[in-house]
């Protein structure tokens, strides 16, 4: 048998000789590989033929699963982690020989000539892009025992995020279908990035609620595979704790996404359907298609072949920075620099200050929050090259400063937004900018830890999230003319949040600022107790005095004005204790639950005029 196989098997560990009957030429082969990379530890373990052979199948069958879904295979994989790995015990710095400088990008002001231009441009190219939803994360921080899609983004609606992503999707399609008119219709692709921790989930969430409206073939899932975890500088894979037949394996990270498009084929069916936008987003930001149209609106005016959505950010703020690089070399770069990074960069490289607040007030760095706008056929150009692979990183906790050993074992990982560091210096990278209360307001922390957030920083959390939704509908209302009330500040879950009146629109009523002031009248006010919800397209605020809660739904053809007064006694935010576990989860991490007290409901499905005084 050995001279069949060849002279590697005289030094493999006798225990893996022994079993090689029970094996088929594939899985002797992954053995092979396994030993050329230095993993012979993990057959030590094996016992004699006859005892746990399946477990040894399955063993190599995980082994092969993890080498066709990283680019290059385990044997890039074990390079890649031992490189990372020296590196990172060396100290190294990954941005040695970088200058950081300002990049150039574009800053939106809400609501002026420029934005409602770049909106509209956005809404014509919205029937050209496809949209990428990455939704494999564990939501470890978060902690919710659901998946994160599924959570309600906020509870006067109960609409969950997956929900409210795909209304505004088909909001989108439709205005863009209008726009341009003479055109087909056309449907907006929704690719989800799932993991095995999220898939079935997503899927079921899906299917049980009719694909919230889209076609079922509109939306592509695909799902991310978990890498191989180390143990050591060396990259010896881990065993997992829990079965000895298993390499223990963690996340790759969001970085994923681009190869898994890459190997799907959808680039090029999108491209020969004259696709020319890729879009991607993340699983809780209820604000996130606020800022959709005016961004991709940038993205084609200036002809972007990335774009990065970013906030303003207060100097050392933590949030990563968008940056240029340049190399002592001559290359550039423009990408997201940790907070953590960015300073000491700074301070490195001649500017002695660090990061510090310009006149405006902020980090002339924008605050970066992972929302990209790719051109597709650029995209598709720089994937052939790197077949999706992204430049990835190590973060291992070591157990003391000699980093010989670690806490926990680790694993490479890579992140989406570094998509950039290949392109060539002809790319044009930029970003724009918008205020945070439109644009950002992930659901990332748990109550407690929210809770400890410094004071003035961002909660991230399902308290903060909801009321940020409240907070931009309000300002948004206010922009165009309505009498807003001021919040009251309130706190849940030991947060300290402003409380603005709830209101809440499906994303065809308003998904531009231009639908919303054609849609709002004169002498309209909304108390800070009040609750409003617009379920329809066609409903005008016309004189509406809210001082309660109005629950208005109307069909397509249906054209509804709210007007006058409207007084009841409303509905009340309750505070609920985190701790409480009889009240459900989705419901306590906020804090708070929306007791209906009374409310004027009113349900136009006829076509006609209607008025809600008559
Ligand atoms: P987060 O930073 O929120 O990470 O990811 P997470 O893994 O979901 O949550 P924590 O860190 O465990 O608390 C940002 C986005 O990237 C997706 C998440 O689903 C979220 O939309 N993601 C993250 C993936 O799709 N795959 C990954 O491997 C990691």
């Amino acid at each position: 048998m050995a001279s069949q196989l060849g002279d590697w098997i005289a030094s493999a560990p006798s225990t893996l000789q022994k079993n090689l009957t029970i094996l088929s030429p594939d899985q002797i082969e992954v053995a092979k590989m396994l030993l050329d990379i230095g993993q012979t530890h993990v057959f030590e373990h094996w016992p004699e033929p006859g005892i746990d052979d399946d477990e040894k199948k399955a063993f190599l069958d995980q082994v092969t699963r993890l080498n066709t879904s990283y680019p290059g295979g385990l044997v890039s994989y074990v390079q890649n982690a031992r490189r990372l790995l020296s590196d990172s015990k060396a100290g190294k710095n990954p941005f040695d020989g970088f200058t950081p400088s300002v990049p150039s990008g574009e800053i939106l002001t809400f609501g002026d000539d420029n934005f409602l231009m770049m909106e509209e441009a956005g809404i014509r190219e919205a029937r050209n892009a496809a949209f990428v939803l990455v939704a494999g994360g564990l939501g470890e921080r978060l902690g919710y025992n659901g998946i994160k899609l599924a959570l309600p983004s906020e509870s006067t609606t109960g609409t969950c995020f997956l929900q409210r992503y795909i209304e505004s999707i088909l909001a989108l399609q439709e205005a863009s279908r209008r726009l341009v008119q003479g055109q087909s219709a056309t449907q907006i692709p929704l690719v989800i990035m799932t993991s095995d921790d999220t898939h079935e989930r997503t899927l079921k969430l899906l299917e049980s609620n009719s694909y919230f409206g889209m076609i079922p073939s509109q939306v592509k899932l695909l799902k991310q595979e978990k890498v191989a975890c180390l143990d050591d500088n060396d990259a010896r894979l881990a065993v997992d704790p829990h079965n000895k037949y298993r390499i223990q394996t963690k996340p790759h990270g969001h970085g994923d996404v681009h190869s898994l498009l890459y190997s799907s084929g959808l680039l090029s069916v999108w491209h020969d359907a004259g696709l020319k936008w890729v879009l991607f987003f993340q699983d809780t930001n209820g604000l996130l298609f606020k800022a959709i149209p005016a961004s991709l609106g940038v993205s084609s005016t200036k002809q972007y072949h990335v774009n990065s959505l970013a906030v303003p950010r207060k100097a050392k703020e933590a949030i990563g920075g968008i940056t240029k690089l340049t190399h002592t070399d001559g290359r550039t770069m423009v990408i997201n620099v940790e907070y953590n990074q960015l300073d000491p960069l700074l301070r490195a490289t001649g500017s002695p200050d660090g990061d510090v607040n310009c006149e405006t007030g902020y980090s002339p760095f924008p605050g970066n929050i992972n929302q990209l706008i790719l051109e597709l056929d650029s995209y598709i150009e720089e994937l052939k090259k790197t077949q999706g692979a992204i430049p990835e990183f190590v973060n291992p906790k070591y157990k003391d400063s000699s980093k010989t050993s670690f806490k926990s074992s680790t694993r490479l990982e890579c992140m989406m937004q570094d998509y950039p560091k290949t392109l060539p210096p002809s790319a044009r990278v930029g970003f724009t900018v918008m205020d945070t209360w439109l644009a950002y307001a992930p659901v990332k922390n748990n109550p407690e830890d929210a809770a400890k957030v410094p004071k003035g920083n961002p909660y991230h959390s399902a308290t903060s999230g909801e009321m940020a939704i409240y907070r931009a509908n309000s300002l948004i209302l206010r922009k165009a003319g309505v009498h807003i009330a001021e919040p009251v500040l309130q706190v849940f879950n030991g947060q300290e949040v402003q409380v603005w009146p709830r209101i809440t629109w499906k994303p065809e009523w308003g998904l531009t600022f231009k639908d919303v002031k054609h849609k709002v009248g004169d002498c309209c006010s909304i108390s800070q107790r009040s609750t409003l919800v617009i379920n329809g397209q066609n409903v005008v605020l016309n004189d509406l005095n809210l001082d309660g809660a109005l629950v208005v739904s109307s069909g397509d053809q249906a054209e509804v004005k709210l007007e006058g007064p409207v007084q009841n006694k409303g509905w009340i935010l309750e505070p609920v204790d985190y701790k409480d576990t009889s009240i459900p989860e989705e419901v306590r991490i906020r804090g708070f639950r929306i007791s209906k007290v009374e409310q004027l409901e009113k349900n136009y499905t006829e076509p006609g005029k209607f008025n809600i005084k008559s």
